[in-house]
């Protein structure tokens, strides 16, 4: 029996992964970078045992079907080879989020589970090496292998593409980010199958692509600065980029929905109110605020007048992934 546990925080891009050019090994097509945050985390845990007669995935205690399970099962064939082992295993995953409203995220998941192989199989991973690991589960988990800001460089092979911490000189510690949590009734496009049409259709494709490159140069300036406004710009303008692409594929497609235009307008009229705040948003409706910490109470408030407190989540940066004790002794 072979047992590890690790626990990682969800990572939100500031400047998007937004296709591929390699779908097996997730190769990206851009460098992204991202914010580690401490409100949304996995803990998962694996064994690895010859009793096994197959592999199982357990998330939130529930028992997953195949479709659930073909992202697990992908890093557990990864380290079975790595570890040169045929064992079944077994995977106990749990997401904490603050609210019920459905905010798991992959990156976590699958950094965790990367931890949690690495350490039951004792494969020894650098951190580049966990990295390029996780990536192979899911492309933004290779990112919440650190704390803080993180660069996912694109590379062009799976020795190359990783991400790193970016030195910020503990900047993100005046940073929050507040969670617009709307609800999705929308039909849902995985980010997954989202990019990969975009990559595949979008007039507006090649051009993204052209600007994602601009847009990390001037967000690790803005970094580098502690320049909020340039970052904060920088940021939504790429955030809106990324989702014109969708506007653009066959058959168009949009992850807002009317509530996702009102927080984001909000935004803008906090803005011109003269706070300072700026969005972005994911592969779905949920609208993510950042805004430095020492005014997140006041933007907080005046969110709460157009969302109820079950909608909003305020988080501050997280920290990288960590190895925790497992239940049963190796
Ligand atoms: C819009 O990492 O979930 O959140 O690599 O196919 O598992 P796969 O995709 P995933 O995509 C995240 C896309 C995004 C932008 C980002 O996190 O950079």
């Amino acid at each position: 029996m072979h047992n590890g546990k690790a626990r990682a925080f969800t990572n939100i891009a500031l400047i998007k992964y937004w296709g591929k050019k390699d779908q097996q090994l997730i190769l990206p097509m851009n460098s992204s970078l991202s914010l580690t945050l401490d409100a949304f985390y996995t803990e998962t845990s694996v064994s690895f045992s010859k009793n096994y007669t197959e592999d199982l995935f357990y998330l939130d205690g529930r028992l997953q079907g195949e479709k659930n399970t073909q992202k697990v099962a992908r890093l557990l064939n990864l380290a079975r080879k790595q570890a040169g082992i045929n064992e079944h295993a077994v995977v106990y995953s749990q997401n904490f989020v603050p609210t019920a409203a459905g905010l798991a995220s992959s990156s976590s998941g699958l950094a965790a589970l990367a931890g949690a192989c690495n350490d039951a199989l004792e494969l020894n991973l650098s951190s580049t090496e966990l990295s390029r690991f996780a990536r192979k589960g899911s492309g933004s988990a290779c990112r919440s292998i650190y704390g803080g800001f993180a660069e996912w460089q694109k590379g062009d092979s799976d020795q190359t593409s990783y991400a790193l911490p970016v030195e910020s000189n503990h900047w993100e510690d005046d940073l929050a980010m507040i969670f617009v949590i709307v609800n999705d009734k929308a039909k849902k496009i995985s980010s997954r199958n989202g990019m990969q049409q975009t990559v595949e259709t979008s007039l507006y494709y090649n051009d993204w692509l052209k600007a994602a490159e601009t847009d990390i140069k001037t967000a690790k300036k803005a970094i580098a600065n502690q320049d909020f406004h340039a970052l904060g710009e920088v940021i939504e303008a790429n955030c809106l980029k990324m989702h014109a692409t969708t506007l653009a594929s066959t058959p168009p497609f949009s992850y807002w929905t009317p509530d996702s235009l009102k927080a984001m307008n909000k935004v803008y009229e906090m803005r011109q109110a003269g706070q300072n705040c700026y969005f972005t948003m994911d592969a779905g409706p949920n609208v993510k605020v950042l805004c430095p910490k020492k005014d997140s109470q006041k933007i907080y408030d005046e969110l709460q007048k157009e969302f109820s407190e079950q909608q909003l989540v305020l988080a501050h940066a997280g920290k990288g992934i960590e190895s925790l004790e497992t239940e049963v002794a190796k």
